[in-house]
């Protein structure tokens, strides 16, 4: 393979920072960031200067008409995803798409209005979005890679390799995972009709990932068959709006949320009957929490993602280091902390793009693709079915 991959990036903002810093660090494949499009163009000249990519466009047609372009890499808001993704591959262009693939953004409901949609009819709605996507991709034979980060960390590759070898006698009977911060400081975030859903959209799409991905490789392994998620029981709240809230002061959690939630539970039962309860939250002080507690019958195995603890800490006073980076939402450096000393590639996101541009240029499938992406969104909507209904919700 010599000829040079040329990849567009549609978004310019904190993702796709990651992605193209991502970018530099592949090997074995001959690319080029040709273009980076961004409705803020601004935005998007600084940082293609900082990455050097020749191109800026404020409209994201321009890089669907450029025949040089191969590959489109997805990094907008949720509710944009599938509009782009449904263009680039009618325009036979591999596609890249950051978590999670699509959601419910309203049918003409007022903006402020979207969550209090009965999550039924979202269900049904992002039912038909996925079946929709699915048509085009068959329609489309072109590679789409689904930026599931988790599935791609080293951590989660070593289970990987443990777990192969456990499968022989043993079985995943329980998966317990998180990832939970103070709460994001996007204000789309606080709104259905931009993030698709609260904390469990924005957050816990990547642990129910990640469970779906184990369980789904334990049935390959056993018996070339996955196993797949049967039903979802889910609760969830917005927690800044209790009267325990209300009574407290001066709480550096985010506040401020519109019509979503920032707690949530949910839990997948396997069509093997065994569990996988997932956390997402913006009640968590202290920084970032990513990590999964995954019970075999024969082994148990717990990763850690963020925090790391490799590198440890302690001062009285922070000031010295006030513009060294340490961890994703911490909100002091003062007292003991656990500086990581390189969050992107401990959170999989270098090696999600090698995947990703082996696949495209090697013709084979990537580690995450349409599949994951779709059982994800399905099992989301599911849950928020369930926190809605108070019942138990079967996965189609
Ligand atoms: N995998 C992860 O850990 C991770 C982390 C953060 C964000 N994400 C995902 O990445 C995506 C982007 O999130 P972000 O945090 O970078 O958001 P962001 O707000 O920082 O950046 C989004 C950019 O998209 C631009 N944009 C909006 N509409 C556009 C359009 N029509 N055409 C071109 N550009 C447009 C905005 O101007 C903005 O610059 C989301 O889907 C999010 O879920 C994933």
């Amino acid at each position: 393979m010599t000829k040079t991959l040329k990849v567009g990036i549609i978004g310019a903002g904190f993702a796709a920072a990651f992605h193209l810093r991502s970018y530099r660090q592949v090997q074995g494949v001959p690319l080029e960031v040709a273009a980076l499009v961004d409705i803020n163009k601004t935005r998007a000249e600084d940082l293609a200067r900082r990455y050097a990519v020749p191109k800026v466009y404020d409209d994201y047609r321009f890089i669907l008409d450029d025949k040089t372009i191969e590959v489109v890499d997805i990094v907008v808001p949720n509710d944009l995803h599938l509009p782009m993704i449904l263009r680039a591959a009618e325009t036979d262009k591999s596609i890249i798409c950051e978590k999670p693939l699509t959601g419910y953004f309203g049918q003409g409901e007022p903006d402020q209005k979207v969550g209090a949609t009965p999550k039924k009819e979202m269900l049904k709605k992002v039912r038909e979005d996925l079946k929709k996507v699915e048509e085009v991709m068959a329609a489309h034979p072109v590679k789409f890679c689904y930026a599931e980060n988790w599935v791609h960390a080293p951590a989660i590759k070593k289970a990987l390799e443990l777990m192969e070898k456990c499968f022989i006698s043993g079985a995943i009977l329980e998966m317990r995972g998180e990832e939970s911060h103070s709460g994001s400081h996007s204000e789309f975030a606080k709104w259905w009709r931009h993030a698709g859903g609260g904390a469990m959209a924005r957050l816990g799409a990547h642990p129910v990932a990640a469970g779906l991905f184990l369980k789904q490789f334990e049935g390959e392994k056993k018996s070339g068959r996955p196993i797949l998620a049967r039903e979802v029981w889910a609760d969830g709240t917005d927690l800044t709006k209790t009267p325990a809230f209300a009574s407290t002061k001066g709480s550096p959690l985010v506040t401020g949320w519109g019509d979503v939630e920032t707690w949530s539970q949910l839990t997948i039962t396997f069509t093997d009957g065994t569990k996988g309860t997932f956390f997402a939250a913006d009640d968590l002080l202290g920084g970032m929490e990513s990590n999964m507690d995954i019970r075999l019958s024969n082994a148990r195995l717990k990763f850690d993602l963020c925090p790391v603890r490799v590198c440890q800490f302690y001062t009285v006073d922070p000031t010295p280091v006030k513009d060294v980076y340490f961890n994703e939402k911490q909100e002091t450096k003062a007292g003991l902390s656990f500086p990581n000393p390189n969050e992107e590639w401990l959170l999989g996101y270098p090696q999600e793009i090698q995947d990703f541009m082996e696949a495209i240029a090697y013709d084979r499938q990537p580690l995450t693709g349409l599949d994951l992406a779709r059982q994800v969104v399905e099992v989301l909507y599911a849950g928020y079915v369930s926190m809605e209904e108070g019942r138990t919700i079967s996965i189609q």
